[in-house]
């Protein structure tokens, strides 16, 4: 159990932010900005987005990913986008389970488990969220949410292979908030992710990637991104600027 791949990894969760035409020119300035040789690099669009960023990313290294998924294939779920239908658009993965989507809109550990499961379904990469509170941390059982998080949502299906799935520890109180964990912290909570990963997969855990996110920025990634066990970062408000997102990227690298 230990150290993550090389090469880290960067995602942008463009949150409900940007039209079609402003989706289609941050991907063309990122296609020439990012450094795809020393990371590789995503971005999630909202879903009306994901058509114009696929094809200004098509033939560069950027993976175009969305950011929800329903749990089913298909059915009477009004207003809902199945794997299914991002597999067929050339979506790559999905962000699951970003807190958010758990504190917003209810969804649960449980339904987190069946969203990760259809991404699998259909060959899509889920970068499953997980963080605690400020009470959770405050309370000092940072470890054991992150933990219950892990082993309700991944099982032996899930990561039969090492590429099929990435975490992001994501601290609740330090999205969108300016605040961060000290790099110590960060590297305590991978660890335990880490540990619980192994309890359900085995050795295969010792190369997923568990990327940092949470008010990520140029100024704090010299220090969160290079911590030990951080197999990159998944970044917010940071993203939606290509000069200030490919600083992210070039310093995580
Ligand atoms: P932030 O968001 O970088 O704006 O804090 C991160 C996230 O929610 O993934």
């Amino acid at each position: 159990m230990s150290v993550p791949p090389a090469k880290r990894l960067i995602v942008g969760n463009w949150k409900m932010n940007l039209g079609e035409d402003e989706a289609r020119a941050l991907v063309r300035a990122l296609a020439t900005t990012l450094p795809f040789d020393r990371t590789d690099a995503g971005v999630a669009p909202a879903f009306p987005c994901l058509r114009a960023a696929l094809d200004a990313a098509r033939g560069t290294p950027l993976t175009v990913g969305a950011q929800n998924v329903h749990a089913d294939d298909r059915g009477a779920f009004t207003g809902e986008v199945s794997a299914a239908m991002l597999a067929g658009m050339g979506v790559r993965f999905v962000i699951v389970g970003h807190s958010e989507r758990r504190t917003l809109f209810g969804e649960t550990d449980a339904l987190i488990a069946r969203k990760v499961a259809a991404a699998r379904r259909h060959g899509l990469v889920p970068i499953l969220c997980v963080g605690e509170t400020e009470a959770e941390r405050e309370a000092e059982i940072t470890d054991e949410v992150v933990a219950r998080q892990i082993h309700v949502a991944v099982d032996t299906h899930t990561a039969t292979a090492v590429e099929q799935l990435v975490v992001a520890y994501e601290p609740v109180w330090a999205i969108g908030t300016g605040r961060t964990p000290s790099p110590r912290d960060v590297t305590a909570a991978h660890r335990a992710i880490r540990a619980a990963l192994h309890a359900r997969i085995g050795t295969v855990a010792a190369g997923i990637r568990i990327l940092y996110g949470g008010s990520a920025t140029p100024a704090n990634a010299p220090a969160l991104l290079h911590a030990p066990e951080v197999g990159g970062a998944l970044v917010g408000g940071a993203s939606l600027d290509a000069a200030t997102f490919a600083a992210v990227a070039r310093l995580a690298g």
